[in-house]
């Protein structure tokens, strides 16, 4: 963040009983995750953020890291890069810069899926901010009656119009997940100018990114 900090998001989700958990602006844990799992499976809530996020993981036996062992030497760079040139979230996502989201999405035999997604934002973004990769139903979906999906992005755009939880209707309405993923991010360009990726299996196995 622009203090220098990192601060990571993630979430996970399970289709068949919507069970879900998430970390928000979590501080230097290698595997945020592991940690939103730990949310989904030993409390009673879908998300913590901040400093609360970053207890809970040290209580639950997860190390809390140096910052400087999760920065890239390239990260680093691009931090110094922004320091010296803001400029605006938007125009980075849109060009494609300065964001690392990861995701991934399963499905078992038995036809049970399951979503996930971390990042660690933006370069240099404003301490505090949070992007869509958290959120359930924006950076990340999964329904067994509709298939699982995982968010990339401009998350501004993204959180507006909970692209994740688009597409999983589009996929519990048949369609296919190419166009899925395609109608939705398109609408999100046309109505707030928002770049963005998702990939997607439904519940028949069929993936698209
Ligand atoms: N709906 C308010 C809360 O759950 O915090
Ligand atoms: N989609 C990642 C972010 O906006 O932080």
């Amino acid at each position: 963040n622009a203090a220098g900090r990192v601060e990571l998001d993630a979430v996970i989700m399970e289709g068949s009983g919507l069970r879900a958990g998430g970390v928000a602006a979590i501080g230097a844990v290698a595997n945020p995750v592991s940690v939103a799992r730990l949310v989904m499976e030993r409390t009673e809530h879908c998300l913590l953020a901040g400093e609360g996020a970053t207890e809970f993981a040290r209580a639950n036996g997860v190390a809390i890291l140096p910052d400087l062992e999760l920065v890239t030497a390239a990260a680093l760079a691009e931090f110094e890069e922004m320091q010296r040139f803001p400029t605006s979230v938007k125009t980075l996502f849109n060009h494609g810069l300065a964001h690392d989201t990861v995701g991934a999405v399963a499905i078992d035999e038995a036809g049970r899926v399951a979503a996930a997604t971390s990042t660690g934002g933006i370069s240099c973004k404003m301490v505090g901010r949070v992007g869509d990769s958290p959120l359930i139903g924006s950076g990340c979906y999964a329904d067994d009656f509709a298939g699982a999906v995982s968010t990339t992005g401009h998350g501004e755009s993204i959180m507006r119009l909970n692209i994740a939880r688009q597409i999983s209707l589009a996929l519990e309405g048949g369609a296919p997940p190419d166009e899925a993923c395609a109608a939705a991010l398109a609408n999100m360009r046309r109505r707030v100018g928002g770049c963005g990726g998702a990939i997607c299996v439904d519940r028949t196995g069929r993936a698209a990114a």
